[in-house]
């Protein structure tokens, strides 16, 4: 059997996804931009699939939403557009952001810090989440942006986006969110969230990879990443990706169809697997079920070393992840872990497990048993594992 339980890495592309967008390689190749047949035969599905990308988001309208090519070029767009726009020819030179962003937040930021920019990382508590009042406390008049995660790639907790976009419009200061983890799991609207910029990727959501959007409310100024064409109104150049954008669309609006599905089956199936682990003792299970996506599962198991643990799912068809750091060869602890204050011995044995729409009881109930014999297996040569009394007797 094969069990694909890291869907927050990428996701399957779901069929009619993918049937849609087939055409588009071979049949209706030509460039939108050609003036001749071949280009103007592909406009209207890029029209549909423009108009689901508002839809399933409530933008205003399509032309809020850029295509680009992934989250990363979007999360690097909005840092380095405001670089130029608030920071390099304005009087502004601050951003704020939090500890637990996706490297391709943080790493921008790190570079923009080498610019002269300053930067706050805010902390995070021990569920992995940013304290409203730290953000309060950290806007001051020099505040260009706040770029704040809808959902944790890792840990699945939910930000609490309104309430940010509320201090943002308050202070008058620009509020980016990434909301890669968001879509297809909760729904997501920039309107009510205030937000003034949102980075997805389709990948994430039963799309292909390679195409994702950033959303800039009523078109606001943003100097562009790349240069060269009238692409995209002249926002972003390079030859649109028609069978990406098509795609994107559909698994848009499937994410829609299927969000209410996903949050009572996903979460059921999710809340099943979740709680077999916490019979185990000395598994530990990072920021409470309410406030994180129905899909995710960020567990600390002690004794038992996260790449170990992956190694021997694998031999059972399993696929889960360790998170970012320890996926590496890198031997430093999970950074997330870390920010949200775990001891070091723990944060080495992180276990992310992320379910999708397309996950069986089935897959879960094989899940179980082989992470328990897993665990059973590993805490026996584990150096750092000793058993007490009460979890000898359970045998784990
Ligand atoms: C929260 C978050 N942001 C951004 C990205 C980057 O997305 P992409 O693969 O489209 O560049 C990811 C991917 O893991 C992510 O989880």
């Amino acid at each position: 059997m094969r069990v694909y339980l890291d869907n927050n890495a990428t996701t399957i592309v779901d069929p009619e996804v993918e049937k849609l967008m087939n055409p588009f390689f071979c049949q209706m190749y030509g460039n939108p931009n050609s003036l001749h047949q071949f280009g103007s035969e592909t406009h209207p599905a890029l029209s549909v699939a423009m108009d689901r990308l508002y839809d399933g988001i409530n933008a205003k309208d399509s032309d809020d939403v850029i295509v680009t090519s992934c989250a990363t070029e979007s999360n690097n767009w909005v840092l380095q557009g405001i670089y130029f726009d608030k920071i390099k020819n304005a009087d502004k030179n601050h951003i704020i952001t939090s500890s637990v962003e996706h490297p391709s937040i943080i790493a921008t930021c790190r570079f923009l810090e080498t610019l002269g920019v300053r930067v706050t990382y805010l902390p995070v508590n021990h569920e992995g989440v940013i304290n409203i009042n730290d953000l309060k406390e950290a806007i001051d008049e020099e505040t260009a942006l706040v770029s704040i995660m809808w959902a944790n790639n890792e840990t699945g907790m939910i930000f609490p986006i309104e309430e940010i976009g509320q201090v943002c419009k308050e202070k008058g200061v620009l509020f980016h969110s990434d909301g890669v983890q968001a879509i297809g799991k909760i729904a997501v609207d920039v309107q009510k969230a205030g937000v003034d910029f949102m980075s997805f990727s389709a990948h994430k959501f039963h799309g292909p990879k390679g195409v994702g959007g950033l959303y800039i409310k009523d078109s606001i100024a943003l100097t562009s990443l790349l240069h060269g064409g009238e692409h995209m109104g002249g926002r972003r150049s390079g030859t649109l990706n028609v069978a990406g954008i098509v795609a994107m669309g559909k698994a848009m609006e499937l994410a829609v169809k299927y969000q209410e599905y996903e949050y009572k089956e996903v979460t059921r199936l999710r809340n099943k697997l979740e709680d077999a682990l916490l019979e185990i003792p000395d598994v530990f299970v990072v920021g409470n079920k309410k406030d994180r996506v129905p899909n995710t599962i960020l567990a600390s198991i002690k004794g038992v070393e996260g790449e170990g643990m992956l190694w021997d799912l694998n031999q059972y068809g399993i696929a889960a992840s360790t998170g970012s750091a320890c996926a590496s060869e890198d031997l430093e602890s999970n950074p997330v872990m870390e920010a949200i204050g775990a001891e070091a011995d723990l944060a080495h044995t992180a276990l992310r497990l992320s379910l999708s729409r397309f996950t069986t009881e089935e897959e879960i109930d094989y899940t179980i048993l082989h992470i328990k014999q897993a665990i059973k297996r590993l805490r026996a040569i584990s150096s750092t594992f000793s058993y007490t009394p009460k979890n000898h007797k359970s045998g784990l």
